[in-house]
C-alpha cells in the first residue's frame, strides 16, 4: 500500500501533509509531518497540484484558504475536531456583540466561518509571541480554547475574555493521572500541551506545542518523560530519541481515551482511495476563503522564524 501511495502521489504531483497525531503508518508515507503551525506554513509554500491533508477538517480548510486554486482532499470528511465544534459560528457571532471594542483572536482549531469573525489566528506554537506583540491594554476576546486562553492570560498577565470551549482529549487529562505517574517515575520531567487544564499545567516542567515539546526533549538530558497530550506524539518522540522512555498521561492498556478519534480516522486505505479518486474534496465559498485568509496571513507574517 505504501508504494502504491507513493506512485499515485508522484503521478498526480500531490503532496501528503500529516499531523503528528496521525497513525505511525500515515506519518511514514507523508511528505511532511508537523504541528498545526508548521503544517499551515508548509501549505502556504507548496507548489504541488493537489494537497492531501491527513489531519482534521479545520487543518484542510486552512490549506484550502491558502491555496484557493488547488485541489485539497481529505481522506475522511468526518475527521472533525471537538474543539472547533465547541464554537459554532452563530453562537460566537452573538457572543461577540457583547465585546464590540475587542480584538478577536482565534486559535487555529476553529471553523473557517469562525475565522471570518477573527482579527488574528494563532496556533499553540505562536500564541504567546503573537498576543505579547499587542499592546498590554488592548482588549481581546480569545476563542475557542479556554485552557489555552487561560494559560496565555497567566503567562502574559492579561485579562483576555475567553470563549468556553475545549478539546475532548486534552480537557479530560487530570491532575491525579499526572500525580500517579509522578509518584511512579519520580524524577521524570512532565511535558504538557497548553490545551490541558490549569491543574495539569501547574505540574508541568515544560508547556508547549507539539513541535516545542519535541524540541525540548531532543535538547534535554533526562532519560524518561511524563507526557500530557495526545498519544500520537509518542511515535515522533521515540523516533527522535530511541534511547529515552515516555509515559503518556491518561492512557492505560484498557483505555486509550487520549487518542484523538478524528486524527485516527486517517489510514493508508482511505489515503490511497482519496488520491486515486481525488475525493472527498474540500470546498469553501470564495467569500469565506477571502475573509478567513486575512487573519491567517497575519499570523503567518508574525510567525517568521518560528
Ligand atoms: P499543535 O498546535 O501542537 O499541532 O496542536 C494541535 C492540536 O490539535 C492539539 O490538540
Ligand atoms: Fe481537535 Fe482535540 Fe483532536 Fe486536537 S486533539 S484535533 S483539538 S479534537
Amino acid at each position: 500500500m505504501k508504494s502504491l501511495i507513493a506512485k499515485v502521489k508522484s503521478e498526480k504531483k500531490a503532496i501528503l501533509l500529516a499531523h503528528y497525531y496521525t497513525l505511525p503508518e500515515v506519518q511514514e508515507v507523508a511528505d511532511f509531518v508537523g504541528d498545526s503551525l508548521a503544517l499551515s506554513q508548509q501549505a502556504s509554500r507548496t507548489d504541488a497540484d493537489i494537497i492531501l491533508f491527513a489531519g482534521v477538517h479545520f487543518m484542510a480548510e486552512t490549506a484550502k484558504i491558502l491555496n484557493p486554486n488547488k485541489k485539497v482532499i481529505i481522506p475522511d470528511i468526518s475527521a472533525g475536531c471537538s474543539l472547533a465544534d465547541s464554537c459554532p459560528y452563530s453562537d460566537f457571532k452573538k457572543f461577540l456583540e457583547n465585546y464590540p471594542d475587542h480584538t478577536v483572536i482565534s486559535y487555529i482549531n476553529c471553523s473557517a466561518e469562525v475565522k471570518t469573525l477573527s482579527d488574528l489566528i494563532v496556533t499553540s506554537g505562536n500564541a504567546i509571541r503573537i498576543v505579547n506583540s499587542l499592546p498590554h491594554e488592548e482588549k481581546i476576546v480569545f476563542a475557542p480554547d479556554k485552557n489555552l486562553g487561560a494559560y496565555i492570560n497567566s503567562v502574559l498577565n492579561r485579562k483576555m475574555v475567553l470563549w468556553d470551549g475545549s478539546c475532548h482529549v486534552h480537557n479530560r487529562l487530570d491532575r491525579e493521572d499526572v500525580m500517579r505517574l509522578k509518584r511512579k517515575y519520580l524524577i521524570s520531567p512532565v511535558i504538557a500541551h497548553p490545551e490541558c487544564q490549569a491543574p495539569v499545567l501547574k505540574l508541568a516542567d515544560f508547556i508547549g506545542s507539539t513541535t516545542a515539546m519535541l524540541r525540548y526533549v531532543r535538547q534535554d538530558s533526562y532519560s524518561e518523560y511524563i507526557v500530557a497530550t495526545e498519544t500520537g506524539i509518542i511515535y515522533e518522540l521515540q523516533k527522535q530519541n530511541p534511547e529515552k522512555k515516555f509515559h503518556i498521561v491518561g492512557a492505560s492498556e484498557t483505555d486509550s481515551c487520549n487518542d484523538c478519534i478524528y486524527m485516527k480516522k486517517n489510514n493508508l486505505e482511505n489515503i490511497y482511495r482519496a488520491l486515486l479518486e481525488e475525493t472527498p474534496e474540500l470546498i469553501l465559498s470564495q467569500e469565506i476563503m477571502d475573509k478567513a485568509r486575512i487573519p491567517i496571513e497575519k499570523m503567518l507574517s508574525l510567525s517568521i522564524g518560528l
